[in-house]
């Protein structure tokens, strides 16, 4: 398989990380969300965690001067020499030129979804906390449990409606300047995340040509 290092772009609830998890399985790179790793090393109480705790809680970004050094640091680990997938990264135009300047991507694709659709996916998202899938409420049965490992279902504390809010302002303002950098650049491909999961995914692969 081809070496691909691949960036999804989208607003809050978009899908970049249900579809990352399975373009990540099906092209066997590495899946780096910077939310995740903030919400981990929060969860551990790290200093970085403290630190980017009071920002996304506030629905805006973590400074780049923390966020591009941890980024780096990942993707200079061996696991991303044969290709990465970034998932919430780069979310400002000195984010893209600090990764552009370490490894320029060969695709971005930007997943399209209005925000009237993104309140109802978000408040309505639930997360297993022990095997990381991600689910909605309206597809549960049971919608305390998971239904792949059984373990206890957690809400993130950023899916409230008054920080989804602030989210969407964030993304509007920092994050959606993007999709014109990276049209300039000739790497965007736009994909409609209104779409269900399936057909999501399988436009991306189309996208990429796979
Ligand atoms: P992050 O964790 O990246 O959050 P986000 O960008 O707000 O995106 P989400 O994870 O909420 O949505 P998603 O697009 O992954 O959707 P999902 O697949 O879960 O970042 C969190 C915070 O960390 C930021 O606010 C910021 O503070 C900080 N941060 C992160 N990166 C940073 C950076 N680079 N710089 C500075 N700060 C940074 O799906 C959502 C729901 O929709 C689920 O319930 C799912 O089941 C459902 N769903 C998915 N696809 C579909 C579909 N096709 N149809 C119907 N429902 C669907
Ligand atoms: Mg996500």
């Amino acid at each position: 398989m081809k070496e691909l290092r691949l960036v999804f772009l989208g607003p809050p609830g978009a899908g970049k990380g249900t579809q990352a998890t399975r373009v990540c399985e099906a092209l066997g790179i590495p899946h780096i969300s910077t939310g995740d790793i903030f919400r981990r090393e929060i969860r551990e109480k790290t200093p970085l965690g403290v630190e980017a705790k009071s920002y996304i809680d506030a629905g805006g970004l973590v400074p780049d001067s923390v966020t591009n050094g941890m980024v780096m640091k990942r993707l200079s680990e061996s696991d991303c020499k044969s290709g990465f997938l970034l998932d919430g990264y780069p979310r400002t135009i000195e984010q893209a030129e600090v990764l552009d300047s370490f490894a320029k991507p060969d695709a971005v694709i930007d997943i399209s979804v209005r925000d009237e659709k993104l309140m109802s996916r978000l408040t309505g998202r639930r997360e297993c906390p022990e095997c990381g899938k991600v689910f909605h409420i309206s597809a549960l049965a049971d919608q305390e449990k998971c239904p792949i490992c059984g373990a206890a279902l957690v809400q993130r504390d950023d899916d409230k409606p008054a920080t989804i809010r602030s989210r969407l302002d964030t993304y509007h303002a920092q994050t959606e300047p993007l999709i014109a950098y990276y049209k300039a650049a000739g790497t965007l491909h736009e994909v409609d995340g209104e779409a269900d999961r399936d057909n999501v995914f399988k436009s991306i692969m189309a996208e990429l040509g796979i």
